[in-house]
């Protein structure tokens, strides 16, 4: 199959990082194609842990062309440093394996100042977000005033967009929070100096990634975030600014949705999610907590603990069905090991009312409570396996439960975090 979109099938944080990684050995193009340095995806190769948030995670694998499409929310001064970050580690970063959309939006630091600014002022009510900038910076491109990367590189342009652009966001600062301006000089210098020293990385991206496609090279689409943080699909407003599943791959990689050969989720094979906003198989108790630290549940954005709980085979059904998915890579199956037995959410309840299907109509998923099966679980260490033989019988029986809720095949497992950690079953590119 030459293209395959793989996204994340929950709140985000399913281990998109590592398969995406895992995947990109077989892959010539890997491809984002919305959200920002919101994202943390993990790859660990060997000793080595990295932490990628805007570059694609196919970057750790020579002679791969790794593609931040127009979808992308570029925060310029957080890209340049991980480019810095990855060579100090002698990870090779240049215009050959790097590209970058010249339409991407570019995050500024006045979005993400407003970002933190507006999550203050909702105080209770606040999102949850990273603070990096993203609904501020995809809020000025719907309102048709934010700034692309090829605005950046020609410098009398950047001064006069980015010049009116500070102004009215200094009159909103000061009127509405409060606040100091921002110092016009200051920014418009570092803005326009950073230009030059993006101007190796720009290219028409969607010309680029089409033109592989025509050519037979292998194109992977890594989304970040999950359906549930989707703009459109998910817990709104607990959500992030952007279409995160194949949706998001015509619009933010300029690339043809009919031409999407092979679509996959991920989904851990219990649920996390970061920020606020509803979350209905969570766990307050002592398991989630166990799952926590059996997961090492803390994110990898921002650090903060991960809220845990229980597959939830109803959201996950959703959004899988949402996005025509041919299947699922089921991740941190090993962190289950040791639980005496297993939750997953398999309907919601409000008042008396069962909903065995995810209830979009409704204006929030707060207040429902989770109708939870319970399956017996497994004590083994499941770390080396690598065969669906390898597995406990308690373990390939949650797998194949899972599978007949979500009804779609379960195509590869993930028990840890490293590259060779994976038991194939059927995926490949
Ligand atoms: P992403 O945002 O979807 O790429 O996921 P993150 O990197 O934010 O979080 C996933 C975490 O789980 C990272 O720490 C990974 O190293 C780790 N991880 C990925 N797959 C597995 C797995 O199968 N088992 C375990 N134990 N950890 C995993
Ligand atoms: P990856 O790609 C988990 C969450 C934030 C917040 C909401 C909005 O690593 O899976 P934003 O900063 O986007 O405006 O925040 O979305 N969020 C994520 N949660 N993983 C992510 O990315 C996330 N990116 C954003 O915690 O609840
Ligand atoms: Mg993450």
């Amino acid at each position: 199959m030459p293209s395959l979109s793989v996204y994340g099938a929950q709140w985000g944080d399913e281990g998109k990082g590592k398969i995406i990684d895992r995947l990109a050995a077989g892959a010539d193009y890997v491809v984002r194609y919305q959200g920002g340095a919101n994202a943390g995806h993990t790859v660990v190769v060997g000793e080595e842990k990295y932490v990628l948030h805007l570059i694609p995670s196919g970057i750790l694998h020579p002679g791969k062309v790794n593609v931040v499409g127009n979808g992308v929310a570029i925060d310029p001064l957080k890209l340049l440093d991980e480019v810095s970050g990855l060579r100090e580690r002698g990870v090779a970063v240049d215009g050959t394996n790097l590209r970058l959309s010249a339409g991407a939006h570019v995050i500024f630091s006045h979005h993400r100042r407003i970002d933190q600014l507006g999550e203050r002022w909702l105080g209770d009510g606040k999102i949850g977000t990273t603070g990096r900038g993203i609904g501020p910076a995809y809020g000025d491109k719907a309102r048709r005033c934010g700034l692309r990367v090829s605005d950046l590189l020609d410098a009398e342009r950047c001064r006069d967009r980015l010049g009116a652009a500070l102004a009215e966001k200094n009159a909103f600062i000061q009127a509405v929070h409060g606040e100091e301006p921002m110092e016009l000089e200051t920014e418009l210098d570092r803005y326009i100096s950073i230009g030059s020293r993006l101007e190796e990385f720009v290219c028409d991206t969607g010309a680029l990634v089409r033109a592989a496609y025509r050519a037979g090279k292998q194109v992977l689409f890594e989304g970040a975030q999950g359906v549930m943080l989707d703009i459109d699909l998910g817990t709104y407003p607990y959500v992030t600014s952007s279409n995160t599943g194949p949706n998001g791959i015509p619009s933010g990689a300029a690339f043809p949705v009919g031409q999407v050969d092979q679509v996959v989720g991920i989904a851990k094979a219990y649920c996390t999610r970061v920020g606020e906003g509803p979350f209905p198989t969570e766990d307050h108790g002592a398991e989630g907590e166990a799952i926590r630290k059996a997961g090492n549940e803390f994110g990898a954005t921002t650090g903060r603990p991960r809220r845990c709980g229980w597959f939830d085979a109803v959201a996950v059904r959703y959004a899988t069905e949402c996005h025509g998915t041919n299947g699922l890579v089921l991740t941190n199956l090993d962190v289950l090991s040791g639980f005496e037995s297993l939750k997953v959410g398999v309907a919601y309840e409000l008042d008396g009312q069962v909903f065995d299907e995810y209830p979009a109509h409704l204006p929030s998923l707060e207040g429902l409570r989770p109708q939870l099966e319970t399956l017996p679980g497994w004590h083994e260490n499941i770390e080396q396996a690598r065969t669906w033989d390898d597995l406990p019988e308690r373990a390939r029986a949650y797998v194949e439960w899972l599978e007949e809720r979500i009804r779609i095949p379960i195509v590869m497992l993930s028990v840890g975090p490293e590259r060779d950690q994976v038991i194939p079953r059927g995926l490949s590119l």
